[in-house]
């Protein structure tokens, strides 16, 4: 059996693990909450290490996410997004343990026309972005047995996220205006799941940063457009402009990651935006 700890199990991404852990009967999954591992507390991060059996793995699905709060809340999100990675890692280092770390496109300051490669230059906009960055340099540095993924706009049938946000204003409002000029890749969440127990399965020690979206590079517009399509929903569509919609974070204009790098490690190829989307609107019906 392979032990592996889960932080945040109550995270959208949290909840997909749990979801799918079933699947995985070769794996024996220790999940917690943030309040029964505050990745923070550098006490309770040792005591979960100390006191429960070795861990294999360490997934770290715990985060602040709240790219706009983030602004105003610059020590909160430095403590969760760089302390708390960090004291996974020392922690992960003392146990021998390999730490599987989820990160971000906003990373980057989409300054980019073409998808970003791993090895390409970071420059984050935002707090959020900045501290999710200072989170993975911590992990670099203080262990070699790691995996960062960065992804990008996650969504699921879980949590709070674009896609349950685009089904509630449908039912609220006869209009809306969504950007068109922001362009990325959604990913179901537990898509990335799967990737993640894909790559523990195969035991790989290709140890690093990496790169997982679904397929395809679409605008909040497009994607707001098929949520709709799937939800038969009659709401008209405005595409506005980032500059109609001001937020307290800047958000990279062009955030595409290059899959290329992931794609050997994991059992399975990665599914088009599409077909996902549709997937993750089916388990809402
Ligand atoms: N959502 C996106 O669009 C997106 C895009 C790119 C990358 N990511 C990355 O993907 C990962 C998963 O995101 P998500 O969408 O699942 O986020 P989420 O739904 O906001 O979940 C974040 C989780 O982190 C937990 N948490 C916060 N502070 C903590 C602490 N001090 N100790 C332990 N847990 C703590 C929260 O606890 P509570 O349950 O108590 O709230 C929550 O369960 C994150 O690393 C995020 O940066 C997300």
């Amino acid at each position: 059996m392979i032990n592996v700890l889960v932080t945040a199990k109550d995270g959208q991404l949290g909840q997909c693990f749990q979801d799918i852990a079933l699947n995985y009967p070769e794996i024996n999954f220790f999940f917690k909450s943030s309040s029964e591992l505050d990745i923070t507390n550098k006490a309770t991060v040792d005591s979960v290490f100390n006191s429960e059996v070795p861990f294999d793995y360490c997934i770290n699905a715990a985060a602040y996410t709240a790219v706009d709060k983030a602004e105003d809340n610059i020590e909160l999100a430095d403590q969760v997004n760089h302390i708390g990675a960090q004291n996974l890692a020392l922690a992960c280092k003392k146990h021998q343990v390999i730490l599987i770390h989820i990160s971000t496109d906003f990373v980057f300051d989409g300054k980019s026309s073409k998808a970003y490669l791993e090895s390409d230059i970071t420059n984050p906009l935002g707090v959020y972005g900045k501290t999710k960055l200072k989170g993975e340099q911590a992990i670099s540095k203080t262990l070699e047995q790691h995996f960062i993924i960065r992804t990008s706009w996650l969504y699921s049938e879980f949590g709070n996220n674009f896609l349950k946000t685009m089904l509630r204003l449908a039912s609220e409002r006869n209009e809306i205006g969504v950007v068109g000029d922001q362009i990325g890749s959604p990913t179901y969440a537990k898509d990335l799941a799967e990737a993640v127990l894909q790559i523990i399965e195969a035991k790989s020690s290709a140890y690093g940063i990496y790169h997982y979206s679904n397929d395809g590079e679409i605008s909040w517009y497009d994607f707001a457009k098929e949520i709709f399509r799937l939800s038969g929903s009659s709401i008209k569509l405005n595409k506005i402009e980032t500059t109609d919609y001001p937020t307290p974070a800047e958000r990279p204009q062009f955030s595409v990651l290059n899959t290329t790098k992931i794609s050997p490690l994991l059992a399975i190829k990665i599914p088009n935006w599409k077909a996902s989307l549709a997937m993750a609107y089916s388990k809402l019906e």
